[in-house]
């Protein structure tokens, strides 16, 4: 909607009246828009409106906003992230995983009575088809790794029921919505257990998220789960819930707009979150610190970075400028679980790398501080999970965020992703035969 300028709503700065509006002109033809600015946001249509076959060139989205979205607010400059409103931190602190899994696909906050039936629904949900196991998994190479097991997986199981693809059914997707967020913790345990051989185990209804999890990936013979690691695992999951418009929930929103089903488009997030430069940063963060190997390479390990020989992974971050909040409550959470595992000895090389890192003008001046992948590896390898189990980690509590954001996209009728190009190869020429090239 292009509204011309007597129609725009003034907003005080400082005692004086400055429209929140910006007024484009195409210097080719004198012609002119004004559009309202709204929360930061100018709709690019105004430029269609000064020329049709005008597009916006932005690669990688470095500025635009593909969608609105109530889901998660993030302000990268202050270091704040809130799911529906509510900050992170009291999230962290309060909530547990499932309630905020509930927070994110319903908007609010659950009653005691809807918290109790979510988590009946879920815990009931979390057994998979035999065949799964039997005809798929076991059909993976025996080192396969188990974040590629994991995506083939969730695709996979959008076969076994009939009303996966029933997308436009608001009960039928609440339903594959409760199916997908109950068994990834099962799926990710199951392709665990196979890459390491170990028979798999049941999901037990009597425990919690976090401690069915954990007990299905760890249990041989007896086996309790300490309830300060569940807590440290529940923690995990709360914070890597959601991000807003990642690269995975990107993937997540484009898929969905061509009305795949969310198994398809859940795989396809799952695959983006996958590389290094995602969910897959924090296993690269232990590979690193494993190959800086002492305190005293961590200066030499450094300079190579800002020579450009490699990146300090675990740093940086397309939208946080400033510490990402959830490094802040992971770092607190790491010391938590060190208490009963043991410090990692991994830990001392990566505080040093921070302390080198943030007193760096390289660093500084880039604004690179560490994000949730810093220490979230820390803790993983303390609570004994093999790297190549990390970025599943991360999978199994984003799998509600991409949810929240497939069914705000249904909700909203969002038409197909169909981004336009700058062409920039050859002109028209005609074609060589083979001995002429
Ligand atoms: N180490 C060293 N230099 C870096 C790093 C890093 N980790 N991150 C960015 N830079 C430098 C770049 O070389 C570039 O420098 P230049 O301006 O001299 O060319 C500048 O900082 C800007 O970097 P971009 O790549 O343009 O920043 P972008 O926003 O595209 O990248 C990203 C963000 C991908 C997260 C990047 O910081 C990175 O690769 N970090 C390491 C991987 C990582 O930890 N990823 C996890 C992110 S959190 C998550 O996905 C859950």
């Amino acid at each position: 909607m292009i509204l011309r300028p007597a129609e725009f709503q003034p907003w005080s700065h400082g005692g004086s009246h400055v429209p929140e509006t910006i007024t484009i002109t195409d210097d080719r033809t004198g012609k002119t828009v004004t559009v309202p600015i709204e929360g930061g946001v100018f709709p690019s249509s105004a430029l269609r409106e000064l020329d049709p076959s005008l597009y916006m060139y932005d690669p990688a989205y470095l500025s635009t906003a593909a969608t609105q979205s109530q889901i998660t607010y993030l302000d990268g400059t202050n270091g704040v992230l809130r799911y529906r409103g509510y900050p992170i931190e009291q999230l962290a602190e309060h909530s547990t995983y499932l309630e905020v899994a509930y927070l994110l696909v319903n908007g609010e906050l659950p009653t005691a009575a809807e918290l109790t039936t979510w988590t009946d629904d879920v815990t009931h949900h979390t057994f998979i088809h035999e065949n799964m196991r039997k005809r798929f998994v076991d059909g993976f190479h025996y080192d396969a790794h188990p974040m590629g097991m994991f995506v083939s997986a969730v695709a996979a199981l959008g076969t076994f029921y009939d009303g996966a693809k029933d997308i436009e059914d608001p009960a039928a997707r609440k339903h594959q919505t409760l199916r997908l967020i109950a068994k990834s913790p099962t799926i990710a345990a199951m392709c665990y257990r196979f890459s390491v051989g170990l028979p798999f185990n049941q999901p037990d209804n009597d425990l919690s998220y976090a401690a069915n999890f954990l007990n299905m990936m760890w249990k041989i013979g007896d086996y309790e789960v300490d309830p300060a690691l569940e807590r440290a695992m529940d923690i995990l999951f709360i914070l890597h819930a959601d991000h807003e418009q990642n690269c995975g929930t990107t993937a997540m929103r484009v898929i969905g707009s061509s009305h795949a089903d969310p198994y398809s488009s859940a795989a396809g997030a799952a695959s983006a979150l996958y590389g290094p430069r995602h969910g897959g940063a924090n296993e690269a963060v232990i590979r690193m610190l494993t190959e800086i190997g002492s305190i005293e390479n961590v200066p030499a390990f450094v300079e190579s970075v800002k020579k450009g020989e490699g990146r300090l992974m675990g740093f940086g971050h397309r939208v946080y400028k400033n510490y990402d909040p959830r490094a802040t409550i992971i770092k607190k959470a790491a010391y938590d679980v060190f208490e009963v595992t043991g410090k990692s000895p991994l830990l001392d090389i990566a505080l040093k790398l921070e302390e080198t890192a943030l007193e760096d003008p390289y660093f500084v001046d880039r604004k690179l501080y560490p994000n949730v992948d810093f220490y979230s590896g820390l803790i993983y390898q303390a609570l004994k999970f093999p790297v190549e189990m990390f970025t599943v980690l991360f999978a199994i509590p984003r799998m509600s965020g991409w949810l929240a954001h497939w069914e705000e996209l249904l909700d909203e009728g969002q038409k197909i992703s169909r981004p336009r190009q700058w062409y920039t190869g050859a002109d028209e020429r005609d074609y060589t035969p083979i001995a002429n090239r």
